[in-house]
């Protein structure tokens, strides 16, 4: 990391009596993607907010593009784009006049700005809707719509506060397509998200963020040491059953309680249908059977020994 575009150190910031950020720091390299994840009420959007100057922290500081958000709030804002957690589109504007409005707040000429905004409709596959007001748009539209309108003015780093939650998995494939682009092209991407797996597949670094605090830090691999990898979790009809199979596939994964055993797997059909076979030749029967993939539940049990729908609390 030779420069960073983020850098926040020691950010707090409380509402009333209660405490929302308490301490955080963290650095974002230039060209990057890092990703803050946490559950409902961590203070993702919170810190979000504080980095981009929409709202100011009690105490910390914080240096975005090499300039600091509260001295140098132009310098500041005119590097970033921001796409907030609920989008920022007016429903009675069709998609083209939303992308006009932006294209007319950043004073860019009427050729340059028609050029920019066909570009941008294409890009996000909204030609065909964008005479459609975006009330008519779904959900996956609107975010498509805001984070092009995001786009406009070019900036070099972009913060999106939850871009995927509540799309479908194609949608959602979509973003991540979107997002690969920009960051090809050299964008720094602040991302919050409350999915492991989409910190993993998209973000040089992930922070997880729990009540105020980092709790951990470090590269997807790093983090993902940290905490139970995937695993086949199979279930019996009695003790018999789960003794034989824990003599075959081992018992460090037993729960006796349960009449379960969790057997560490990538779930990939191989790897499950040799693990099933090996039951099978004993005569071992399966009562129930799924495959078990890490999310942010279990990364929450390993590094706070509470889930998230706990810390969400
Ligand atoms: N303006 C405000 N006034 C009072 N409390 C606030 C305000 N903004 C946020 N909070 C509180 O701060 C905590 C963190 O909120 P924040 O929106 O940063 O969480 P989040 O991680 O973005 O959650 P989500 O995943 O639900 O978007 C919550 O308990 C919230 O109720
Ligand atoms: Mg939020």
């Amino acid at each position: 990391m030779n420069t960073s575009a983020i850098a926040a150190s020691g950010l707090r910031k409380a509402f009333g009596d209660k405490t929302v950020l308490d301490g955080v720091d963290l650095e974002v390299g230039t060209g990057t993607v890092f990703s803050l994840l946490g559950p409902n009420g961590a203070g993702k959007t919170t810190t979000v907010n504080v980095l981009t100057t929409l709202m100011t922290a009690d105490s910390g500081t914080v240096r975005v593009a090499g300039h600091d958000v509260t001295t140098e709030t132009k310098a500041v804002r005119a590097a970033i784009g921001v796409t907030g957690q609920f989008a920022a589109v007016d429903e009675l504007l069709t998609g083209q006049e939303n992308l006009q409005l932006m294209t007319d707040l950043k004073g860019l000429g009427s050729a340059e700005a028609r050029r920019i905004i066909a570009e941008l409709l294409e890009r996000f596959e909204l030609t065909e809707s964008a005479q459609k007001p975006a009330a008519t748009y779904s959900g996956g539209m609107r975010r498509k719509l805001d984070l092009a309108m995001t786009l406009v003015g070019n900036p070099r780093i972009i913060f999106l506060d939850e871009p995927t939650t509540g799309l479908d998995p194609r949608s959602r494939r979509t973003m991540w397509a979107i997002i690969r682009e920009l960051v090809a092209d050299g964008v720094t991407i602040f991302l919050t998200t409350q999915y492991l797996e989409e910190a993993d597949r998209l973000a040089d670094r992930i922070a997880v963020l729990d009540q105020g605090r980092l709790v951990a830090q470090g590269t997807p691999d790093e983090l993902k040491r940290q905490i139970p990898g995937s695993h086949v979790r199979l279930r019996f009809a009695g003790s018999t059953e789960l003794d034989a199979a824990a003599q075959v596939l081992g018992d460090a994964g037993r729960d006796d309680d349960n009449l379960v055993l969790r057997v560490p797997s990538d779930g990939g059909a191989k790897s499950v249908r040799a693990l099933l076979n090996q039951l099978d030749d004993r005569s071992i029967d399966v009562e129930e059977f799924s495959v078990h993939t890490p999310d942010l539940d279990d990364v929450f049990l390993a590094l706070t020994g509470r889930t998230s729908t706990e810390a969400a609390q």
